[in-house]
């Protein structure tokens, strides 16, 4: 459902408490709309009209209530993410200090062609803050891109890397079409819907503007709610919404492999131990450098490549001189020519 009115009396009326599971909304930044063209140095002809913003006097009083809401509909576990320019940061991180949401990520989204300056450094951040509701178990889809031994070109993980808090996804240019004054990038949606519910949940966002966090949330398989006091803008994208087809963009999303290190945070028994010491030997012994081991006795037995390393490093995998068994104390130990 979706609700031409204003966030916070809106909310009030028609949602329930404990009732999204994920809310994604990038408020007006109290820095007035009508330079937001001059910010992004466009042509302004296709950009809608109307976008509301709130005085620079109001805007502390304005995002208090809005987030009381926001932290009032969430499920116990659910996520808010808020998307912030630099200038009113600090009364969104004092509104969110005053509910009893807590701090998961602070993100920071880096977007191409920040506004030249000359006598300063140029501007091509957003803050993404990233909050969950106590009192459930919070959504995070760890692995909803990438398997944990899938590798870049470099070798690094790519999981690893997907999930590093400096995101850096471009803006989308959409030449001649109608738009509203700052869209989120659907990759960007697409991550954080992804990463923070499961298809069939419901992902709210206050601000709808171009409704672009309820398209891709629709197109993902997600039900979507939210509000738009923007009437110019709020009939032309109920239309364009209403286009989406209810999981579209999932087939164009890759299938990650199944993932390799399933032992992960199991306790490790004596037997494993001794099958990895015996593992490590052999490999060492048939030529194999201590990473292509530490890699080989990571997949086989699905234990994560740091901690197979830390083991060597550590001499945890110490061999008993009398036994072929790990050594129970430091005395009756041998630390293995692991280097
Ligand atoms: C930063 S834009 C949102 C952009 C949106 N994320 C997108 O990708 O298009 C903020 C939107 O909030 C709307 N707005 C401002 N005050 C509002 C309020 N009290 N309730 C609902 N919408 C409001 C503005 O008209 C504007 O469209």
């Amino acid at each position: 459902m979706f609700y031409n009115e204003d966030c916070i009396t809106g909310a009030t009326k028609h949602l329930a408490d404990n009732s999204l599971d994920l809310i994604i909304t990038d408020p007006p930044y109290g820095i007035g709309g009508d330079k937001l063209d001059k910010h992004y140095n466009r042509d302004e002809s296709k950009v809608i009209d109307g976008y509301v913003e709130v005085a620079a006097a109001d805007y502390p009083a304005f995002t208090n209530d809005w987030i009381q809401q926001a932290a009032r509909v969430l499920k116990p576990g659910g996520s808010l993410y808020v998307v912030s320019g630099y200038t009113n940061l600090r009364h969104i991180l004092n509104a969110l200090a005053e509910t009893e949401m807590e701090e998961v990520n602070h993100l920071i989204w880096k977007y191409n062609f920040g506004v030249y300056t000359s006598k300063k450094y140029i501007s091509s951040h957003y803050h993404l803050l990233y909050y969950a509701k106590p009192g459930g178990k919070r959504t995070f889809n760890t692995f909803a891109f990438y398997a944990d031994s899938e590798k870049s070109e470099n070798g690094g993980s790519l999981n690893y890397l997907d999930r590093e808090d400096v995101l850096i996804i471009n803006r989308e240019y959409k030449p001649g079409q109608i738009k509203n004054k700052n869209e989120l990038p659907s990759t960007l949606l697409t991550k954080m819907i992804m990463y923070s519910s499961n298809q069939g949940d419901l992902v709210g966002d206050f601000f709808l503007g171009s409704f672009s966090t309820a398209k891709v949330a629709i197109g993902l398989g997600r039900r979507s709610c939210g509000f738009e006091l923007n009437r110019l803008a709020f009939t032309h994208q109920i239309g364009e919404v209403a286009k989406i087809e209810y999981g579209c963009l999932l087939r164009s999303l890759r299938t990650p492999p199944k993932n390799k290190i399933v032992n992960r945070g199991k306790t490790l028994t004596n037997e494993e131990k001794e099958a990895i010491v015996a593992e490590y030997l052999s490999l060492i012994a048939n030529g194999f450098n201590k990473k292509n081991s530490i890699e080989r006795i990571s997949e086989k037995f699905g234990r994560g490549y740091w901690s197979i390393l830390q083991m060597v490093d550590n001499g945890t995998l110490t061999y008993s001189i009398n036994s072929p068994v790990v050594a129970s104390s430091p005395a009756q130990q041998v630390i293995l020519p692991f280097d």
